[in-house]
């Protein structure tokens, strides 16, 4: 009586670039609640100025509180030296729970280190399926929500999956997007950034390309495929192409950056952070990505995206969302690109739950267990 409660200590973890968005608006809120005592754990899977440290500047995310510094390496390597990492880590702060986001290599290997243990573990963007095992993505998903505690989904299609896999429906929690917390609680910051005016491109249209997946441009024929489009493409409107330092490597060793010298409208650029992407976004004609978060940014922001996949995990996007899937032919790539051009752009609403209020759902979920 009149006790006060323990603090919950919980380990945030994060890894890579598109993780930094999604556990900022967690974290901000543990901290400043009196029931969580979070810490920040990054695990340096990236490590780039521009793919990691100008994100926390961007989201006003604090420095973090342990930095693993794992760096690149094979699938085997990064996964295997972050978990020999992070169970140091778990054994000194003896956490009561862990929250991992999303699903890269940092995801999965947390996870598998944080169930050994015997610890709670959270997992905000579960039960998204491709069903393409090929994605290294697919694996890490699969994996971590089979050990996951409390999986937090962020549209319909999660529950479905997570169901079909055998997940008792009681550890499933449908919160929405912390993503697109992030996006929103952005916004007007992203709108004050020059990132036009310093590309030249003020009040003139464009589209925006990102590029990064393995199947994509690891492959010579499918990124020459790709170039192919984007030839066609840029003689109608400029492209934006800040490359991800997978995709440049990729260039290089397949001989491809004079293609894009070539190009007099495409303006091969470094990583954007944050705001500045998000300004190109919000003012994009449109986006041509292989990302799984670009497709529901672009759908919130009512801009079309056309996606360079053959699935999507993410279908709510589609179904209700600006995205259209169009696989990696270059015909149906300038094809759809010359529709929206001609002013035949497909429009969508915004899926429920995106609403900026998903982290303030998770916490208090997790809080009412422990009450
Ligand atoms: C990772 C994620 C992917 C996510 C993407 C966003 C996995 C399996 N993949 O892919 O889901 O969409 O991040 O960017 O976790 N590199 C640098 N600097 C960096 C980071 C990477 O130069 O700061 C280069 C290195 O050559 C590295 C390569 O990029 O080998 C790939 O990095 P890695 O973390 O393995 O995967 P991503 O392709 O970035």
């Amino acid at each position: 009586m009149g006790e006060q409660q323990n603090e919950i200590k919980v380990l945030n973890i994060v890894g890579a670039r598109p993780n930094f968005m999604k556990i900022a608006p967690i974290h901000r809120l543990m901290e400043a609640s009196q029931r969580f005592d979070p810490i920040l754990v990054h695990t340096g899977q990236h490590y780039d100025e521009k793919m990691s440290r100008i994100f926390f500047e961007d989201l006003g995310l604090p420095q973090p509180d342990i930095y693993l510094g794992v760096g690149s390496g094979s699938h085997a390597q990064q996964t295997g030296a972050i978990m020999i990492e992070l169970e140091k880590i778990m054994l000194e702060t003896k956490p009561e729970l862990v929250l991992v986001v999303g699903d890269v290599n940092s995801t999965m290997a947390a996870a598998l280190v944080t169930s050994k243990l015997h610890i709670l573990l959270a997992h905000v963007e579960a039960g998204l399926r491709s069903f393409d095992r090929a994605m290294p993505e697919e694996i890490n998903r699969i994996v971590t929500d089979s050990l996951t505690d409390f999986l937090f989904i962020t549209e319909a299609s999660g529950r479905e999956n997570l169901l079909n896999e055998g997940v008792a429906n009681d550890k499933i929690f449908f919160v929405g997007n912390v993503m697109i917390d992030s996006l929103l609680s952005h916004l007007n910051k992203a709108k004050a950034s020059d990132v036009t005016q310093r590309l030249s491109m003020d009040h003139q249209p464009y589209a925006l390309l990102t590029l990064h997946r393995p199947s994509n441009v690891d492959n010579r024929e499918v990124f020459n495929d790709i170039l192919c489009a984007l030839e066609k493409i840029e003689k109608n409107i400029p492209i934006i192409f800040p490359i991800h330092p997978r995709s440049r490597k990729m260039l290089e060793n397949f001989q491809f950056i004079s293609r894009i010298e070539k190009m007099s409208q495409c303006k091969l650029i470094d990583p954007l952070g944050y705001l500045d992407f998000l300004q190109l976004m919000a003012n994009a004609k449109f986006i041509l990505t292989d990302s799984g978060g670009i497709q529901e940014e672009t759908t919130v922001l009512n801009i079309p995206c056309l996606t360079l996949r053959k699935n999507t995990e993410r279908p709510v996007t589609v179904e209700q969302g600006t995205n259209i899937l169009v696989g990696m032919d270059p015909h149906k790539i300038v094809a759809e690109s010359e529709n929206i051009l001609a002013g035949r752009a497909k429009t969508g609403r915004i899926p429920p739950l995106w609403d900026g209020h998903a982290a303030q759902r998770i916490i208090e979920i997790l809080e009412s267990h422990y009450n």
